[in-house]
């Protein structure tokens, strides 16, 4: 799949402010830093399309993109980001399970793990969350370009082991070297035909 356009759409703080946009609808979670933006930007190869940042929480909103006029990313905010305060951790909390419980366009959830790292506990909550409410999900291992590629397979069977999925049910994917992208876009691209 050719992306050809991408444009911010809005911002959403509020679960009274969500909207459905008619298209469908792709969401990226996973903790703070993880590299959700990162991916947005690289998949549809523009730099500053989804802010991304050093400093971990800088996503404290919904951010839709709309995708070549076809369908939309949505870009949640990371959850699991220690500094932030109570409050803002449950309206953060709040707004990703009004949105994912509701959102009639979400055709699917990519959950971001960091490819070093065992899944988290929260990472762990995030699945429950989904196999509950029947929401459809891929794994994408991030930042592969951090290890060797002969060590991705290694990595894939920890994640899978800890999060209980079958390591084909996980893409490894760099925002940095574009590695594992064509295989997003190309199941991107099957979800909105299919
Ligand atoms: P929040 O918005 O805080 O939830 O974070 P996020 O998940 O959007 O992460 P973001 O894309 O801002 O990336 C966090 C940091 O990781 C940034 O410094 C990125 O440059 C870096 N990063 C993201 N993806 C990759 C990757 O594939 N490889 C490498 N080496 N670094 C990455
Ligand atoms: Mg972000």
């Amino acid at each position: 799949m050719i992306i050809k356009s991408a444009e911010f759409v809005t911002s959403v703080a509020s679960q009274q402010k969500l909207q459905d946009f008619g298209l469908p609808e792709f969401a990226f979670v996973g903790r703070s830093n993880v590299g959700k933006s990162s991916l947005i930007n690289a998949l549809t190869n523009r730099k500053k399309l989804a802010k991304a940042s050093s400093t971990p929480g800088r996503t404290r909103l919904i951010n839709f993109f709309r995708i070549n006029n076809a369908f939309m990313f949505v870009d949640l905010p990371g959850y699991g980001y220690a500094l932030a305060s109570k409050a803002e951790q449950s309206q953060w909390q709040g707004l990703i399970g009004t949105y994912l419980e509701y959102s009639t366009s979400l055709r699917r959830v990519f959950v971001l793990v960091d490819i070093r790292h065992e899944p988290s506990e929260k990472d762990k909550q995030m699945l429950e969350y989904l196999y509950y409410y029947n929401q459809p999900f891929s794994v994408i291992a991030t930042k592969a370009d951090k290890i060797a590629r002969g060590q991705i397979d290694k990595h894939l069977t920890i994640i899978a082991n800890t999060l209980g999925i079958g390591k084909d049910n996980i893409i490894p994917a760099s925002a940095e070297t574009g590695y594992g992208l064509d295989k997003i876009r190309d199941l991107i691209e099957n979800l909105v035909q299919g």
